[in-house]
């Protein structure tokens, strides 16, 4: 379990932290705990019963000799059903060499029986347990996945806090379409309108202005009609933004950001990423820097290592293929920069050498993760800026505030937007992203 949740645990005022955990369970080798937890999987010699017991921060097996208890708790412990809210007491042993943490039981008490547990410990179609996601939760593989989901988000916090930003928090109903009007969520806004916020940004170059660095955390929200491994319609997205930043300035941040979210999560979830049979050598080995290829660089890589259907007309955007022909060439992620104008948002900045190509950048993921991050430096010049509202078909009034940014004290700045989903998939090695939020929206699942 997580040791930045401390190890010892803080005793005092409230009582209920002095209740001994299954994670704390190494401090307490040769005492008599007490334990209050779900019987999570029970095996049976005969003479022994072997009982998985978890209380949500992590698992231990107990063992019940038949002379350890009366006849009735023995007998008791022997159709107890999985699931079961039990209390359990016992002394807690550790094995010489493997280090592992076992609870001698010699209390057993049925808090509240389980009716029969829909998710047996045999396999189950992905449907199914995501039917029933409220349950699932409870699995071994999906705590370890949303432990380290957490343990990223405090690091997220804690690199921009230990780097000067401020966080400001984005609102979620916008009149502003930030990444493009074909997946727009609308809404009623009492006699109006409102979308469902795309990202954050627009308002972090607002309050870049008036903090300097900045980066919002939420929840966003895309009508994604793909059905695709990477895509949620709702996912977590962390939008760091920098005054008097460029390019380099961006890729520099965002190259140093995700080093120590990866160095984090391999410092505090190594149990997890081995529940989860990650292959944390493949993490151990990235390290800064971070190959930088043009857009240009990557259609050549396509035209090398692609197959013919992967071969993108120049001005198109790659596509989840083509990204991972890319970053196969790669052991650690890899950021290609200064993609086409056209295939990216209107408020990315031209490339003052060529304006048929953008200040852009996106991070892709190796093996196959596709992009963690996209961002770039913004347009700073007001009447380009008011022209590109204008080609992008964007109603100019709903970008009126956006503009005053541009009006009062312009300045360069950039940002970018990481991920958290797809970053998650990929420090746990999980194939698709719904594993690694805890209640997904997809195109066709908005339950439970
Ligand atoms: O590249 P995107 O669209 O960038 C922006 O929204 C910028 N406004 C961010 C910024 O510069 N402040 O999205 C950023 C990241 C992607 O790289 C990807 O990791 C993730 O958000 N993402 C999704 N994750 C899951 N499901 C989806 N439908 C996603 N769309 C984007
Ligand atoms: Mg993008």
């Amino acid at each position: 379990m997580s040791s930045t949740t401390p190890n010892t645990i803080p005793t005092g005022s409230v009582t209920y932290y002095n209740r001994v955990l299954i994670r704390h369970l190494a401090n307490h080798v040769g005492q008599v705990v007490e334990l209050y937890g779900w019987l999570y999987n029970r095996r049976s010699s005969g003479k022994i019963h072997f009982l998985e017991i978890r209380d949500g921060s992590g698992l231990v097996q107990g063992v019940m000799g038949r002379n350890d208890v009366d006849e009735a708790t023995f007998a008791l412990a022997d159709h107890t059903p999985q699931e079961s809210a039990v209390k359990v007491s016992g002394t807690v042993s550790q094995h010489p060499k493997t280090g592992a943490v076992e609870l001698h039981i010699n209390g057993f008490e049925v808090l509240s029986q389980a009716g029969e547990y829909p998710i047996s410990h045999k396999e189950h179609g992905v449907g199914f347990l995501m039917d029933n996601r409220h349950l699932w939760l409870r699995s071994s593989r999906q705590h370890a996945a949303l432990t380290i989901r957490s343990e990223l988000c405090l690091a997220i916090h804690q690199y921009f806090h230990q780097h000067g930003f401020v966080q400001v928090d984005a609102p979620i109903f916008t009149p502003n379409a930030c990444e493009g009007t074909t997946n727009l969520f609308e809404t009623a806004y009492f006699d109006d309108k409102a979308y469902l916020t795309q990202s954050g940004q627009l308002y972090m170059e607002a309050a870049a202005a008036a903090f300097g660095r900045v980066y919002c955390f939420g929840p966003t929200f895309r009508a994604e009609k793909s059905k695709t491994r990477r895509h949620l319609t709702e996912f977590w997205m962390v939008e760091p933004e920098m005054a008097y930043a460029t390019l380099d300035d961006v890729m520099d941040v965002a190259e140093d950001f995700m080093v120590y979210l990866i160095g984090h999560v391999l410092t505090h979830c190594r149990p997890e990423l081995a529940t989860l049979e990650r292959d944390v050598a493949k993490l151990e080995a990235i390290v800064k820097p971070f190959p930088r290829i043009s857009y240009d660089e990557a259609l050549e890589l396509l035209k090398q290592h692609g197959s013919e259907e992967q071969q993108v007309p120049w001005g198109e955007d790659f596509g989840g293929d083509e990204e991972t022909v890319i970053s196969n060439q790669f052991d650690r992620p890899v950021f290609i920069h200064r993609y086409p104008t056209q295939c990216k948002a209107f408020y990315m900045k031209e490339d003052p050498t060529d304006p048929k190509k953008s200040l852009s950048v996106d991070m892709i993921g190796p093996e196959g993760y596709g992009e963690l991050i996209g961002g770039g430096q913004r347009e700073d010049d007001l009447a380009v800026l008011e022209q590109k509202i204008a080609a992008h078909g964007l109603p100019k009034e709903d970008f009126e505030w956006f503009l005053d940014v541009r009006r009062y004290g312009t300045f360069s700045h950039g940002g970018f937007g990481l991920g958290v989903e797809r970053t998650v998939a990929w420090l746990c090695g999980l194939h698709h992203v719904r594993e690694t939020i805890p209640f997904p929206r997809l195109l066709d699942r908005l339950k439970p």
